[in-house]
């Protein structure tokens, strides 16, 4: 067990502040401010959705989940609590969980009760004060598991197979929330592949994937009639300005989320509603009235059109279950 976790479990019962995430490998500021400068430098502008995720966009994440709107993540979770006991006995004893974009930990809780004895659980996450605070609840929680978090960007080169190693157990990866989503075709076929190699041949990924719908379903649940994603999409440009000294007006952007149907995604933008001139960390940056800065793609799949992808990823369809409306998909995959 590593001191972290030791100590979050010694303390247990005490009013004393639990400890730090185990491993911290996330973008630094440079590498924030270098992917800006490349973003915004494009022809379409763009920006990393994965930069939504510091504090504050974490939990105006969670307060999406919990939008009558946004039917993902409930839809998500009945999925998993009504199939938790088929999901457990293909996990079978003693397995180490490794989580791609861990989030507030709420789904693992549900497959962790269910499960015979897990071993040890690795929560990957881009946001670290949110990683560290939900892994030290959980580890509270859950004290006979050995609880790693990792604070890192789980699309970059690390080696995260070597981050687990310590563990002899299976290694089953947990990849909910359709986050798989904001990827397109080749980045997701990639990394789903680098989880293939953490869990090794023989290992297993269990991955919740948003279904394509009804439109106007998909558009009411990213345009929210309380404007939470707008505040949500606009905290990329606040963080800009806090962390990289830019001088983003936000009163001058809009969040806009069309239905890309050629492309199969909902896209998330940013529209410009004036000519400007914006600088961060000493670039300028020229905008014309009308002008996007495209933010995040969240890709909607059909069963067959996930399983495939998956295939070309090095994975075998064990089973999927999907909830009577058709509306998310969660899948049990196992590695060739
Ligand atoms: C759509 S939320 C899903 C959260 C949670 N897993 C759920 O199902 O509700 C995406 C999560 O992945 C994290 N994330 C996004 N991009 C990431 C990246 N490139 N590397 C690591 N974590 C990332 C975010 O911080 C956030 O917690």
């Amino acid at each position: 067990m590593d001191n972290a976790v030791s100590e979050i479990i010694t303390k247990a019962g005490t009013d004393q502040a639990a400890a730090d995430p185990v491993q911290n490998l996330g973008p630094d500021l440079a590498d924030f401010r270098d992917e800006v400068w490349l973003g915004l430098g494009q022809a379409q502008k763009t920006l990393p959705s994965k930069f939504f995720y510091d504090e504050l966009g974490s939990k105006l994440f969670d307060e999406i989940t919990q939008l009558d709107q946004y039917y993902p993540t409930r839809t998500e979770t009945k999925l998993l609590g009504t199939h938790a006991g088929a999901i457990a006995s293909f996990m079978g004893t003693g397995a180490t969980l490794v989580e791609f974009g861990a989030g507030s930990l709420i789904k693992i809780r549900i497959l962790l009760e269910a499960m015979d004895r897990p071993q040890a659980f690795v929560p990957i996450d881009i946001s670290k004060e949110h990683l560290i605070l939900s892994a030290d609840q959980l580890a509270l929680e859950f004290p006979h598991i050995q609880v790693r978090p990792v604070v890192a960007d789980f699309a970059s080169a690390l080696d995260f197979g070597a981050l687990v190693a310590d563990s002899n157990s299976k290694r089953i990866g947990f990849f909910p929330g359709s986050t798989i989503g904001n990827f397109a075709h080749d980045a997701a076929v990639t990394l789903l592949a680098t989880i293939g190699e953490v869990v090794g041949s023989g290992g297993e990924l269990l991955i919740g994937v948003d279904l394509k719908k009804d439109n106007k379903i998909l558009l009411d649940a990213y345009n929210d009639s309380q404007g939470v994603t707008a505040d949500f999409n606009r905290n990329l440009l606040v963080r800009i300005n806090r962390e990289l000294g830019g001088n983003f007006d936000l009163g001058t952007f809009r969040h806009h989320a069309p239905y890309n149907a050629d492309e199969g995604r909902i896209e998330m933008h940013l529209v410009s509603g004036a000519d400007q001139t914006v600088n961060v960390a000493g670039k300028d940056f020229v905008f014309t009235e009308g002008e996007t800065i495209h933010t995040e793609n969240s890709y909607k799949y059909g069963i067959d059109e996930f399983l495939a992808l998956a295939s070309e990823a090095g994975f075998d369809p064990v089973q999927t279950w999907t909830d009577q409306d058709d509306l998310f998909s969660i899948h049990y995959l196992r590695a060739r």
